[in-house]
């Protein structure tokens, strides 16, 4: 089947271009000695899990259990859950998984150590702990040494946990190359007082996890890293571009539309809204349009209802038919793949793959 004959909105990935991404993340791992550990919540599709660790990768990621149980099903073996578990129900659910796959999980706190210690004894299994500090982004994470220290000690403390190292999440990295390489140093500097701290006392670490998309090709410059999760890489989208890590070409991710309305005059309205896109906004330049048109540049996607994109076309000089299709790269690629059931592996314009979202929804 052509691409052309798919009914729209759906989202296509150019195949080649995916596994150029992949290639060259793996290959920079390879170079620098790191393990791949790609963030699956960009995707949610088991098949492409496989793909990346047929093509390098050590292991995975995900952020809910319910992908955990998704991407085990289909026999993947070696997950990190980069999420805290708090709750009873959630901390039974991980030691049951943890019969099936080599799970560990990363936390910032005891009450969710002792969740998990309680949970695994109960079952008879072992999770394996990541201690997450908090290197700027203020979302998650213990704020400084002595808090990790003392994380890890009680975590070591308590049965069927095995104390794994450290993880951190560099998230406010998502700014201009030299901004990121100064935001650099003091993430360094507390990694070097976590790890001596932590070595003082003899206590052994064997992996420090770090990265994102934005950090990944940087990611030589942290100090003590043994891993990175990145997960937009396998596509990138148009926020990616607009951090400079990607260029429109290394976007594997696109989203056909139809155009459905030119009545109004100025004014272009396709078939994909905020249930095709989500709401995520352009974090760059002018902060203007929910995906880039690659049509027509002049074209702003300025607005969104359900199931309609409004394209401002009052700067543009192109013509627009009714029933034409676009090309629309999106801002953020994870929320928007969330939003679709199925989607298409291209190439050179002849759909090859359809692939199930199989881990949408699982928000729990
Ligand atoms: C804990 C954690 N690790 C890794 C990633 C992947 O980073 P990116 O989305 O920049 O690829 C995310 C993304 O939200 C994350 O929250």
């Amino acid at each position: 089947m052509n691409v052309d004959e798919l009914d729209t909105p759906s989202v296509v990935i150019d195949i080649d271009v995916m596994r150029r991404n992949l290639d060259r993340m793996a290959s920079y791992c390879r170079k620098y000695n790191l393990q791949l550990r790609p963030h699956t919540k960009t995707h949610k599709i088991p098949e492409l899990a496989w793909q990346q660790l047929r093509s390098g990768a050590d292991g995975i990621t995900v952020a809910k259990i319910g992908e955990a149980e998704v991407m085990a099903e289909a026999g993947i073996k070696d997950i990190l859950l980069a999420y805290p578990i708090v709750s009873p129900q959630k901390a039974q659910r991980l030691a049951r998984l943890a019969e099936r796959a080599q799970l560990a999980v990363s936390i910032d706190s005891e009450e969710s150590a002792c969740a998990i210690s309680i949970q695994a004894k109960e079952q008879g299994t072992s999770v394996g702990i990541l201690i997450e500090i908090d290197v700027g982004f203020h979302r998650c994470g213990v704020a400084n040494e002595q808090a990790a220290i003392a994380l890890a000690e009680k975590v070591l403390s308590l049965p069927a946990l095995k104390f794994l190292g450290l993880m951190f999440y560099p998230g406010h990295l998502l700014t201009t190359l030299e901004q990121r390489r100064t935001l650099i140093g003091p993430i360094n500097l507390l990694l070097d007082k976590t790890m001596d701290t932590l070595k003082q006392k003899g206590i052994p670490v064997s992996v420090v996890s770090g990265g994102s998309t934005p950090t990944a090709y940087l990611s030589h410059e942290f100090h003590t890293l043994t891993e990175i999760r990145p997960g937009m890489y396998i596509f990138n989208d148009r926020n990616m571009v607009g951090a400079g890590v990607a260029q429109i070409h290394d976007c594997a991710a696109q989203v056909i539309v139809t155009v459905v309305s030119t009545a109004v005059s100025g004014r272009v309205i396709t078939d994909g809204g905020s249930k095709t896109f989500s709401s995520d906004r352009f974090l760059a330049g002018d902060g203007r349009g929910f995906g880039l048109i690659l049509e027509d540049h002049d074209a702003v996607f300025d607005a969104m209802s359900e199931e309609h994109g409004h394209l401002d076309i009052t700067k543009s000089s192109r013509r627009y038919r009714l029933g034409e299709r676009l090309t629309v790269i999106p801002n953020h690629v994870c929320s928007t793949i969330n939003m679709h059931n199925e989607i298409y592996g291209i190439s050179h314009r002849k759909v090859a793959q359809a692939w199930q979202v199989a881990a949408r929804g699982r928000v729990t």
